[in-house]
C-alpha cells in the first residue's frame, strides 16, 4: 500500500492509503515518485469543472522520480531518474508519428473515450490524473505511480540538475514553450499574455527567449506581476486599468501583435459577461468562462495571432467569431505535445538560458497536499507553484 492525493469532490482531496500500482503492460514502468507538482489545471479538477472525475481517483500530472520496476518492453532501468510527461502517447500512432503526442490514439482505452468523442468529435487521449474523459489513469501526486509507453515518454536527467530545475519539464515549463511557439514570435512583435501563474510564466520567459521586442503581462495579483516583471515583461493589472486601451497605447495604436491566453476557463473578471459565466458555470449549463479570450481576441491587431494554452473543457458563450474571421487571425491552441520539446528544453535548462524554479513559492510533504491545493486556489498572488515531496515529513503533525 501506498499514500496518494484522492479525489473526493469539489473542494475536498485527500491524501488516502491506497493499493501500489502494477506493471500491468510489457512496455510500462513503475517510477517512485521524488517531486511532483500542483498545476492550475488540476485547480480546474479541485473546483469541479471538469467532467468524469470520480471520488478515489488519484490526481497529478507533473511528477518525477526513480524507476523501481520495469515491464519487458520498457527501455528504462531501475535507479535511472526521470521526468515523465504528462501526456501519454504510444509513439506509434498516426498522431505520435507527427509528433502530435497530446492527440495519442492509443493511450485513451476504447471503454473510456465516449463522453470525448460526443464533446469533441474525436476522442481525447490520455493524461495522467486527469478524469476518465482522457483515460482515468493514476496520477503522480503519489509515492509510486505506473507509466504506461515508458518507452516513448519519460526522459533521463543528469545528477548534476536537481529536481526543482527539471521537474516541470513534466508539463509548465514546454507548455509556456509551445504557447509562444504557437504565437509564432517575429523578432519586432509586441506580444500580450493574459495571466501571471505558471503557464504564464513561463509563456512570457519563452516569448523572450524567443525574441519578441515587447511581452506584456496581464494578471491582477501583484506578486505574480512582479514575477513577470522581473522577467522582463512590462505589467497591466486589470483590476487598476482598462486592458484594452492600454494594450492600444502600448503598440502604437495598432493593437499587439500576438496574444496568448494563459488562463483558461475559470477567468476572473468584474465585468458583466464574467459575472454571467460564473453564474451559468456554477449551474452547469455553459462549462467555460472565456472572458480573458475575448478580451484577447478584441486586443489582437489585424492579422495577429492568437495562442491559447490555457484549458477549456467544453462550450463558450459570447466568443467573438467575427473578430476572428473580420480581423483574419490565426489560432492556435492544445494540450501540449510534451515529448516533442523535452530534450532541447532539458539542454537549454542545462546551458542556463531558461531558469524554471523562481516560480516555486512552497515545497510541502506529500501529506499536506490538501493545504496546498487551498491555498494554492485561495492564496493564488503567494502561492505560485507547489512542489510535493512524497519522501518530506509532514509539517503539520
Ligand atoms: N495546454 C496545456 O497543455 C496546459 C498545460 C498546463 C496548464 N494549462 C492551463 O493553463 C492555464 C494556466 O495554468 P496555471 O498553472 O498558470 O494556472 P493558475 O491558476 O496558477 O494561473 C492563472 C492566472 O490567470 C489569472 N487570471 C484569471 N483571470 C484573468 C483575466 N481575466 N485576465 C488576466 N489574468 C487572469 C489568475 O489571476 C492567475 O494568476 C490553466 O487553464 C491550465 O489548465 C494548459
Ligand atoms: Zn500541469
Ligand atoms: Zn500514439
Amino acid at each position: 500500500m501506498m499514500r496518494a492525493l484522492t479525489f473526493h469532490g469539489t473542494h475536498d482531496v485527500r491524501v488516502d492509503t491506497v493499493d501500489d500500482p502494477e506493471i500491468i503492460n510489457p512496455r510500462d514502468a513503475i517510477i517512485r515518485v521524488t517531486s511532483t507538482a500542483i498545476c492550475g489545471s488540476d485547480l480546474h479538477l479541485y473546483d469541479g469543472v471538469i467532467p468524469g472525475v470520480l471520488p478515489g481517483d488519484v490526481l497529478g500530472h507533473e511528477f518525477m522520480g526513480e524507476v523501481v520496476e520495469t515491464g519487458p518492453m520498457s527501455t528504462l532501468e531501475k535507479g535511472q531518474r526521470v521526468v515523465v510527461p504528462f501526456t501519454i502517447s504510444c509513439g506509434k500512432c498516426f498522431h505520435c508519428s507527427l509528433q502530435e503526442f497530446a492527440a495519442c490514439d492509443n493511450s485513451n482505452p476504447a471503454e473510456k473515450q465516449d463522453m470525448s468523442e460526443t464533446m469533441y468529435g474525436h476522442a481525447a487521449s490520455g493524461l495522467f490524473g486527469y478524469s476518465h474523459m482522457t483515460g482515468g489513469y493514476s496520477g503522480g501526486q503519489a509515492e509510486y505511480v505506473r507509466v504506461p509507453f515508458s518507452d516513448v515518454g519519460p526522459i533521463v536527467v543528469p545528477d548534476h540538475l536537481d529536481d526543482d530545475q527539471v521537474l516541470f519539464l513534466s508539463d509548465i515549463l514546454p507548455t509556456g514553450w509551445m504557447a509562444a511557439e504557437n504565437a509564432q514570435i517575429q523578432p519586432d512583435d509586441t506580444v500580450a499574455v493574459w495571466g501571471c501563474g505558471p503557464v504564464g510564466l513561463f509563456a512570457i520567459q519563452s516569448a523572450l527567449a524567443m525574441g519578441a521586442a515587447q511581452v506584456i503581462a496581464i494578471d491582477h495579483y501583484p506578486h505574480r506581476l512582479e514575477l513577470a516583471r522581473a522577467l522582463g515583461a512590462k505589467v497591466v493589472n486589470f483590476r487598476e486599468s482598462n486592458v484594452l486601451e492600454a494594450l492600444m497605447e502600448m503598440s502604437g495604436g495598432i493593437g499587439v501583435d500576438a496574444v496568448i491566453d494563459a488562463v483558461g476557463m475559470e477567468a476572473h473578471g468584474f465585468a458583466m459577461e464574467n459575472i454571467l459565466d460564473v453564474v451559468k458555470q456554477k449551474v452547469g449549463i455553459g462549462a467555460d468562462r472565456a472572458s480573458a479570450l475575448r478580451q484577447a481576441l478584441m486586443a489582437v491587431r489585424k492579422g495577429g495571432r492568437v495562442s491559447v494554452p490555457g484549458v477549456y473543457g467544453g462550450l463558450a458563450d459570447k466568443f467573438p467569431l467575427g473578430a476572428l474571421m473580420e480581423k483574419g487571425l490565426q489560432l492556435r491552441t492544445g494540450q501540449t505535445h510534451v515529448q516533442r520539446y523535452m530534450k532541447d528544453l532539458l539542454s537549454r535548462i542545462e546551458e542556463g538560458e531558461l531558469d524554471t524554479t523562481f516560480l516555486i513559492s512552497h515545497r510541502l510533504a506529500l501529506e499536506d497536499a490538501a493545504e496546498g491545493y487551498r491555498n494554492f486556489k485561495e492564496q493564488q498572488d503567494t502561492w505560485t507553484k507547489v512542489v510535493l515531496k512524497p519522501g518530506m515529513v509532514t509539517a503539520t503533525n
